[in-house]
């Protein structure tokens, strides 16, 4: 399956998806990967790996449609398939979301539908909640709403703060969207037309 990566930083979450993808079982192939933003470490991951890269500068556009319609024609270019979201800090809009349903994959730092939104990891440490953990979720129109592909749980220590419970997070981010990008990319796992996943059984 070709995989498109858009990013808008660290790019760490890509990392871990380049070193999946390049694994002999893996059925994933990362052609290209798009940041919204310029100079950004993970365009230098993407490079180094010979992953071809795009910028879309967001500031560079009048409206959300136009933007969204720059990464679309490169989606199309590169004869992408499927779409991992990997710190992507737009907001797609619902044409978009629409046209690659199914097909779009966001990683959230919380155990959704708990903790939706920004600051995650800091609203976990408010509620006082004492595991926590990171979601795969295919995207749909309502932010963090999308049906859930894979979580992973994460414990909330006495002395976290939300620097060492993000960083924690993280890791189990990495092992997280692997994991689904696998599940989407063979088949295994897809969105149905009434919004739920399905697995296909061996049976
Ligand atoms: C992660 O914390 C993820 O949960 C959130 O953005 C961050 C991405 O980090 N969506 P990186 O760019 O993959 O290192």
């Amino acid at each position: 399956t070709r995989v498109a990566v858009l990013i808008s930083g660290t790019g760490t979450n890509l990392q871990a998806l380049i070193e999946q993808a390049k694994r002999p079982s893996s059925a994933a192939e990362i052609v290209v990967v798009i940041s919204n933003r310029p100079g950004v470490q993970g365009l230098k991951r993407a490079s180094l790996a010979g992953i071809q890269t795009r910028v879309v500068d967001h500031k560079l556009y009048g409206s959300r449609a136009e933007f969204d319609g720059t990464i679309d024609g490169v989606l199309e270019e590169f004869g992408v398939e499927l779409v991992c979201l990997a710190g992507f800090m737009r907001i797609l809009t619902g044409t978009f979301v629409k046209k690659w349903n199914g097909k779009l994959l966001n990683i959230h730092p919380s155990l959704l539908p708990s903790f939706k939104g920004v600051n995650a990891q800091k609203q976990a440490l408010q509620a006082g909640v004492r595991v926590t953990g990171c979601t795969v979720h295919f995207v749909a129109e309502e932010v963090d709403a999308g049906a859930i592909v894979v979580q992973e749980a994460v414990s909330v220590l006495g002395s976290d703060t939300e620097d060492s419970l993000s960083d924690r997070i993280r890791e189990a981010e990495h092992r997280a969207f692997p994991a689904a990008l696998e599940l989407v990319a063979s088949g295994t796992v897809r969105l149905k037309e009434d919004g739920h996943v399905t697995w296909k059984s061996n049976s």
